[in-house]
């Protein structure tokens, strides 16, 4: 892993030109004023809300998303990038050697030799498919046209042919490549009968695979006709890790942006056919099923991943392995931003690429799409299923089965909202099971495998943001809780109440520095009351306490393990603060121009208000911008 100092960094973004760089993802980026504002590019929106500062590369979106950060989140977001990555390639933008260590120049060095391979395998391939007058090519042609996939959609996934009988090894070998590197790339194989070194993949059509940049690192072959094995895929090199990798990545990502979401699905081809059809949020893996780390890397652009599996046994068993991905970091408490993981499985014997050859099979996805489930619904469902819920005895096994799902996330509000959604089912069939019994169950029960917060993201992140996880919407938790019916402000207000209580810190700073209660709902008004009139007494402003006059607070504030310094404490604070303040004077601003229009008589008095509350809105922005 390469470390960075911070004299780099500062180099890399003093020589990033912040404008140039946002305005490929933002393309109506203007000055306005003495400031650049554009539409998000994280969000849609028709007039613009997102700053960019091009002195301090800091950049906030005042609208909908409410995203912000420097030059490296930017690219992080844009191009679903780590942040060595994001280092990486601003430094190369920016023609900025950075200082590495010999062994990990000399990785970077071979990497780079492995690149070019892979690329000029690319081009070999698909100049051959496009242009070679020989039968085979003609048939790889016709075969992808009889498909749907014309000339412009094999140049736009890169596809090529695969002729074999070496030809590909001499072609890299007049380029200059290295025998080793192709080896090592796999394109190429010593020959089992020491004739020296032949293609890896012959009389196959072929899919590059790249990695989220674009750049070609693997390949997959699929044979034109129904012989076995039908495709043929790089096997792990080091530019290709099957667990980190996906296919379509590269395209997907501008539109997994807009749109928060991305389909996983099974096969090369559905992607390119989902795409094609519209849904560019698409990936696929590669051969395996969807790893933890997969998630990791697509929650850093989307809320939710939507499992597409294809409708035959072995997507059913694909299917229920996703269920390995139920841990804590799906439930809110745990994760600043726990993504949503969707469930369709398609009808019997349709994978995607089917589906989008007729109009009626789009719709059918459409529709598909719309009733996904949520992973964790799906999983409970299937072992349900398992049981005939008709007889007693097999309820019970039903109970124990379905706990097995939820054992990974113990004590979370999630297991809580799906042991009411247990004993329903368990109800509905003609039992008469209770949420306290599921939970019973629950205590005793072990998950199917050793559990984990697989994605990292809880430890990754400090605290929690309740408001951001609630209000991101469609949340399973929220709804299991009976938190969706709050508003926003109402989510961020709680928030606020559970820092107080978790961190003295939090609590003496708001304390002191708000003359005016900062809360709006009477509910949280009053606790707001009780809290600083026992604050000043030392005295115990116990979780119990609260929870009598708050439903649910004591399990909000159990679960906030904040733990962060006297300074991220009063940031966090800060920032509730702002944002709390900001949609007061939203909603004011809302009320003065209502007001306005049905009395227009006293236009002036309202114009003066508007303008008022406008300019401290202005001024909040910039504060919480900085
Ligand atoms: P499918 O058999 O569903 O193929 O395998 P497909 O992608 O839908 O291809 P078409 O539409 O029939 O042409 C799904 C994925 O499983 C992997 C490939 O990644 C493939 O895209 N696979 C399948 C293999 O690696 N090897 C195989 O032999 C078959
Ligand atoms: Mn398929």
């Amino acid at each position: 892993m390469v470390r960075y100092n911070e004299t780099d960094i500062n180099k890399i973004r003093d020589a990033t030109d912040t404008l140039a760089l946002v305005r490929e993802y933002a393309p109506d980026l203007r000055m306005k004023g003495r400031e650049y504002w554009a539409c998000c590019p994280f969000h849609k929106e028709k007039s613009p809300s997102f700053k960019v500062d091009p002195n301090s590369g800091r950049w906030h979106c005042f609208g909908a998303c409410g995203e912000g950060g420097d030059v490296f989140s930017f690219v992080m977001k844009t191009q679903n990038l780590s942040f060595p990555e994001a280092v990486k390639l601003l430094a190369d933008r920016a023609g900025i050697e950075i200082a590495i260590d010999p062994q990990a120049q000399k990785e970077a060095g071979r990497r780079k030799r492995l690149l070019a391979v892979c690329s000029d395998t690319v081009d070999f391939y698909a100049t051959y498919l496009r242009r070679s007058p020989a039968a085979d090519a003609a048939a790889a042609r016709d075969y992808l046209s009889r498909r749907g996939f014309g000339s412009d959609i094999a140049t736009q996934w890169k596809l090529g042919y695969a002729v074999g009988k070496g030809e590909l090894v001499r072609h890299l070998r007049t380029k200059g490549h290295r025998d080793e590197d192709m080896v090592a790339a796999n394109v190429a194989m010593h020959s089992h009968y020491g004739k020296g070194l032949q293609d890896r993949f012959f009389k196959r059509l072929i899919f590059p695979i790249s990695d989220a940049q674009g750049q070609a690192i693997a390949f997959g072959g699929r044979v034109l006709d129904n012989s076995e094995p039908k495709y043929i895929n790089s096997s792990e090199t080091p530019l290709f890790n099957k667990s980190r990798n996906l296919y379509g990545l590269d395209h997907a990502k501008r539109s997994m942006h807009t749109e928060k979401t991305v389909l996983v699905v099974e096969g090369y081809t559905d992607v390119i056919a989902l795409s094609k059809a519209g849904f560019e949020y698409c990936v696929a893996t590669l051969g395996t099923a969807l790893t933890a780390q997969h998630v990791k890397i697509l929650s850093r652009t989307v809320n939710r991943v939507v499992y597409i599996f294809d409708g035959d046994e072995a997507g059913m068993r694909a299917a229920d392995k996703a269920s390995e991905h139920i841990d804590r970091s799906l439930s809110p408490e745990y994760s600043a931003s726990p993504v949503n993981l969707d469930v369709v499985c398609l009808p019997q014997g349709a994978d995607p690429a089917d589906l989008m050859e007729s109009e009626t099979g789009k719709a059918q996805f459409t529709q598909l799409l719309l009733e996904a489930k949520p992973l964790i619904e799906f999983a409970l469902d299937r072992r349900l299923g398992r049981w005939d819920l008709s007889r007693p005895e097999e309820r019970v096994k039903a109970l124990n089965d379905s706990v097995i799902v939820l054992a990974p996330l113990k004590g979370s509000m999630l297991a809580g909202g799906y042991a009411n959604y247990v004993a329903d089912s368990l109800t509905r069939a003609g039992g008469d099971v209770t949420e306290a019994q599921v939970l019973e169950a629950l205590e005793d029960a072990r998950p199917s495998r050793p559990s984990s917060d697989q994605y990292g993201i809880a430890e990754a992140e400090q605290g929690l943001r309740f408001a951001d996880t609630f209000s991101a919407g469609g949340n399973d938790a929220a709804g299991a809780s009976g938190l969706s019916q709050l508003t926003p402000t109402e989510l961020m207000e709680r928030e606020l109440l559970a820092l107080m209580i978790v961190a003295p810190a939090a609590r003496d700073y708001i304390l002191q520095n708000q003359n005016l209660s900062p809360f709006t709902h009477p509910m949280y008004r009053a606790a707001y009351d009780k809290i600083a009139e026992f604050a000043h007494k030392e005295a115990d402003y116990s979780v119990k306490l609260l929870d009598e006059d708050i439903p649910g607070m004591a399990q909000l504030v159990t679960a906030y393990d904040f733990e962060g310094s006297g300074e991220s404490v009063r940031d966090l604070a800060d920032s509730l603060l702002y944002r709390l303040r900001e949609s007061a004077l939203e909603r004011k601003i809302r009320i003065i121009r209502s007001d306005l229009q049905r009395d227009n008589e006293n236009s002036k008095v309202y114009l003066e208000a508007l303008t008022a509350a406008s300019q401290e809105l202005h001024q909040i922005r910039e504060k919480r911008f900085q």
